[in-house]
């Protein structure tokens, strides 16, 4: 397949590392060095649904489509007020689609996962254009008392439309189960029968060990792709990484021997929104030209479970 049109759609509230600094026990001297953040945009009024609703109706007139022509939405998504309908369904009434919709739950790396499935469909013959919308609102997940996860975090959604072509040049997809790594827990509605202790633990994270698998994972991922192509970092024009932490960003620059100017960020001013930071930041480039048509391009992001995932493909 190729991408032929982005969107995203972030919230409008921002949250400096300063506002934090106003409950919390940390600083912009804490957070700023050992992340790159310096604001995060946070849900407030808005819903999770609706930003998914925007980053897709600007897909698609960025790719010139109308929704009664797609074959396929995926949603990439962890976690949105509603546990059923699907948001992938949602999204589908909101734009006016018709088509079948799939919700999948792959953290961090969803948007690796959708371009996997979406390019397996099209290979199998059943879809021509396929929406992929990654909406995440992680700063849901996490106690705004536990500095330790909730500064690192923001919200929004990135949504990319894909047609029949043969630019996606290779993906592979990874995973290591880690559940003690990065996790949350929520309980269900009681039952007479429940007997077991259950309790609601919001996001847990032990940061070292992300970040050594971050950078082991996503490196290898896109060693292996650049191998399977017979391709040399060198001839990638620009790689976007999940933008977690801009010094696991860093560590796989210099894995990669790369130049900065090929790492676009936007971490800075947008945090981690798991799933929806690659999107978003393929859309940012792609609206500002940073993008050339033609160039090689790599995307790589890992998550929760551990996942990971990477994609080599023309723009
Ligand atoms: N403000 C001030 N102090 C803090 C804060 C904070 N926000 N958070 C932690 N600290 C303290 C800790 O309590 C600790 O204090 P102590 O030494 O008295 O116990 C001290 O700072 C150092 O903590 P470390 O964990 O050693 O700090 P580290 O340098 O490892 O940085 C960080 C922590 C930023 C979380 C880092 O480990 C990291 O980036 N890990 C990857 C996290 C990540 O990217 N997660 C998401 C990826 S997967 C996904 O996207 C879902």
């Amino acid at each position: 397949m190729k991408i032929i049109g982005t969107g995203s759609a972030i919230p409008k509230k921002i949250v400096t590392n300063d506002m934090l600094s106003e409950f919390l026990d940390t600083s912009d001297a804490w957070i700023y060095p050992r992340t790159g953040i310096k604001y995060r945009h946070v849900i407030s009024d808005e819903k999770l649904e609706d930003l998914a609703a925007e980053a897709a109706v600007k897909a698609l007139e960025n790719a010139g489509m109308k929704a009664e022509d797609l074959d396929f939405i995926i949603c990439s998504n962890v976690v949105n007020e509603y546990v059923t309908p699907s948001l992938s369904c949602i999204i589908q009434g909101a734009i006016g689609a018709t088509c079948p919709c799939l919700d999948i739950n792959c953290a961090c790396a969803g948007f690796m996962y959708a371009l996997d499935i979406a390019e397996a469909h099209y290979k199998a013959g059943s879809v021509k254009n396929v929406l992929i919308v990654c909406a995440e609102e992680p700063t849901r997940m996490t106690s705004w008392k536990d500095r330790n996860v909730c500064v690192l975090f923001g919200d929004g959604a990135g949504a990319a439309v894909l047609t029949e072509g043969d630019n996606i040049k290779g993906i592979k997809l990874s995973a290591a189960s880690a559940t003690d790594k990065l996790y949350q827990i929520r309980t269900l509605e009681p039952t007479p029968y429940i007997t077991k202790e259950e309790q609601n633990i919001s996001l847990q994270m032990r940061g070292q060990d992300v970040f050594k698998f971050a950078v082991k994972a996503s490196t290898g991922d896109i060693r292996y792709l650049l191998d399977k192509l017979g391709m040399k970092p060198d001839e990638i024009g620009h790689y976007l990484l999940h933008q977690a932490n801009v010094r696991i960003i860093n560590s796989i620059k210099e894995f990669l021997e790369q130049p900065d100017e090929k790492f676009p960020t936007n971490v800075e001013t947008h945090g981690n929104s798991s799933s929806a930071s690659c999107p978003i930041l393929l859309d940012e480039c792609n609206r500002k030209g940073i993008l050339k048509r033609g160039e090689t391009i790599a995307l790589s992001a890992f998550g929760a479970g551990f996942i990971s995932g990477a994609v080599i493909m023309e723009w």
